[in-house]
């Protein structure tokens, strides 16, 4: 059984470049002097179970990031796919592109996602080897309400306990077939997810959560890259 990993690459950061005035895809901005990109990679790489990561990004942008894979000598297991228009596309794309068995195992993760750690990593594996699909998931701490949208905002139309909820992270992942069949799935009756869980799901998958944790936190708009910098630096340098 081989490990595979993706890692969708190719957004375009609308939501940090209206506030922030930069035109640089969050994936590609600096965490303490290294690319977003460059530390996700890494983290999979210091998992030594990990045989491949398949990098998906815009054409227009694989220059750059082949360019970072030789200068940050990130080494041969690392590939670069094209990526597509959303992010569901850009892991289809990958996902088509891996020579991979039905057996194997693929994760998922969020290339703006920075600060996964290599025990989370190892525990999502270890979880999908055992259920066959598993996602990292963060316990929900605030009381979460359901509402309906309305012109001025929103109104209340039920409160879940919050001990039957979890914020889905990434890593996500699932044993090659079972992925491959909810995507040709969710391909066929026109389904676009955010994640692959919602994919999985449903395809009749049934999909384990292991713990996750505030710091895998996703790069998404101004005074996050400070908050993953106020991250490294409490966990020292590294
Ligand atoms: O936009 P969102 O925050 O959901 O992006 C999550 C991840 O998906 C990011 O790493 C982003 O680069 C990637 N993505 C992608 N292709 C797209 C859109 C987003 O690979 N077309």
């Amino acid at each position: 059984m081989r490990v595979f990993v993706i890692l969708p690459a190719a957004g375009i950061g609308t939501r940090m470049a209206a506030g922030s005035h930069t035109a640089a895809p969050k994936q590609f901005l600096s965490v303490g002097g290294t690319p977003v990109l460059v530390r996700s990679v890494r983290a999979f790489l210091e998992v030594s179970r990990v045989d491949a990561v398949c990098v998906a990004v815009r054409a227009s942008e694989r220059e750059r990031v082949e360019a970072q894979i030789a200068e940050f000598e990130l080494g041969p297991r690392v590939h670069v796919v094209e990526g597509g228009d959303s992010r569901q596309q850009s892991v289809g794309n990958a996902l088509a592109a891996l020579a991979a068995d039905a057996e194997d195992v693929v994760l998922v993760h969020d290339a703006v996602r920075p600060l996964i750690d290599a025990a989370t990593i190892e525990r999502t594996i270890d979880a999908v080897e055992k259920h066959g699909a598993a996602i990292v998931g963060l316990p929900a701490v605030d009381t979460i309400k359901q509402v309906e949208r309305t012109a001025e905002g929103a109104i209340i139309t039920a409160t879940i306990p919050r001990e039957r909820v979890v914020q889905a992270q990434t890593p996500q992942g699932a044993r090659v077939g079972l992925l491959k069949r909810a995507f040709a799935e969710a391909e066929a009756d026109e389904f676009a997810g955010t994640d692959e869980a919602s994919l999985l799901e449903r395809a009749g998958v049934e999909v384990a959560v292991v713990a996750g944790s505030a710091k895998n936190f996703k790069i998404t708009q101004p005074g996050d890259i400070e908050l993953a910098e106020f991250y490294l630096k409490q966990a020292g340098a590294r």
